[in-house]
């Protein structure tokens, strides 16, 4: 049964300390279409449990009396500065969860100096989604390739004009939008639409009840293989980045390729169910192809909420991690609550003991 937004069970934003509580917030005073379309992932929910849990499991070695001092998080990936090794993942129609949608998310990751990956599937244009972030301040671009080529043809030509975008993350783990059940059983339309598929006359509103994710990403091409990487490149003047590599094999391809970067994913558990856990996956690759680490950026998302998961990356080789949900349930709050939620990811860049303790 749909519920909508219910604002006065919406905690004060200096009330949230850590990640999960975006995500607590947004399932207490969000619509219940909006919980269950972010929220949601495919069919029993095993490998969005497993992307959590699995981060529990591996413990620090800690050294004592190091000098550590001068430690500090800011790194940069693509080329790019960021505060610290994190980004905000790509993800669908943020008008689901606060009005100002993308622009949160962009304005917010400026403000707390991180970069935002916008996804094709935003609720707004590009072009407006870092109009919200200062002129020069960078942003990446998640590609779903379309069947109509010409679409996707003339969406990479108007980023090569577009000066802040700084990398292309396409897309492949999704060639079809999975079954994601919380959201299939909540049929209300919901009044939000893709910017991609708006003048295609179709709109979000899930007529059909497959659900909010099935109905925005029905043009995504199911048959895009390694050979179309070639295609995209001859269109695109980015670093190319392959988002859901999820085997050793796909990623010595993707660095064969003259890829410069990939990032292990499995959606958030809203692909293929029973996809191992990303970090199992960052395990894989440190023991069969530990040589690409030097050769390319191996980034990871999926259930990373914690300061500790960060350092549990990058210790595993990982330049960068993705986190979606906690902000997209931020959005709730606008730019005021992404830049909240930023800053609870790393309250301090001063030393490791506080990036891993802080959260
Ligand atoms: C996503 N994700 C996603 N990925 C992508 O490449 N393009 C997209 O449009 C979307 N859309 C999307 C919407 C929502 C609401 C969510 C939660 C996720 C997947 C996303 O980029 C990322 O891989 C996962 O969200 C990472 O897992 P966590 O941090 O949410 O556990």
């Amino acid at each position: 049964e749909a519920v909508e937004a219910d604002p006065n069970e919406k905690p004060p934003l200096s009330t949230l300390i850590n990640l999960d509580d975006f995500e607590k917030a947004f399932e207490k005073s969000g619509a219940s279409k909006a919980w269950a379309y972010i929220h949601g992932a495919s069919n029993d929910l095993f490998s969005l449990d497993a992307n959590r849990s699995v981060w529990g499991r591996l413990w620090f070695r800690p050294r004592i009396m190091r000098k550590v001092k001068d430690i500090n998080t800011k790194m940069k990936m693509f080329g790019q500065p960021a505060a610290m090794p994190v980004w905000i993942c790509p993800m669908g129609i943020a008008k689901t969860a606060g009005e100002e949608g993308e622009q949160a998310l962009s304005g917010g990751a400026a403000k707390g100096g991180i970069i935002h990956c916008m996804s094709t599937s935003s609720s707004m244009p590009p072009e407006e989604i870092v109009s919200a972030a200062p002129k020069t301040y960078p942003a990446f671009f998640q590609l779903y390739v379309d069947r109509q080529r010409h679409k996707t043809e003339a969406l990479l030509a108007r980023l090569n004009q577009m000066d802040q975008v700084k990398a292309l993350f396409v897309t492949v783990d999704l060639p079809v939008v999975s079954k994601r059940e919380a959201d299939e059983r909540i049929r209300q339309p919901t009044p939000t639409t893709s910017s991609y598929i708006s003048d295609a006359n179709q709109s979000s509103v899930d007529k059909k009840g497959g659900g909010l994710a099935r109905t925005t990403g029905n043009f995504i091409d199911w048959c895009l293989d390694w050979d179309d990487l070639a295609w995209i490149r001859e269109h695109t003047k980015l670093p190319i980045v392959v988002k859901g590599i999820q085997s050793a094999a796909d990623a010595k391809i993707a660095l064969d390729m003259g890829c410069a970067g990939i990032v292990i994913s499995n959606h958030g558990g809203r692909a293929l169910d029973n996809a191992p856990a990303t970090l199992l996956i960052l395990m894989e690759l440190r023991r069969d192809c530990p040589e690409i680490f030097a050769r390319m950026e191996v980034h990871i998302d999926g259930g990373v909420r914690r300061g500790s998961d960060v350092l549990k990356a990058v210790l595993l080789g990982a330049k960068g991690v993705g986190i979606g949900r906690p902000f997209q349930c931020a959005v709730s709050y606008g730019t005021e609550g992404v830049e909240h939620a930023c800053e609870r990811t790393c309250r301090s860049s001063t030393s490791t003991t506080n990036f891993a303790n802080d959260l």
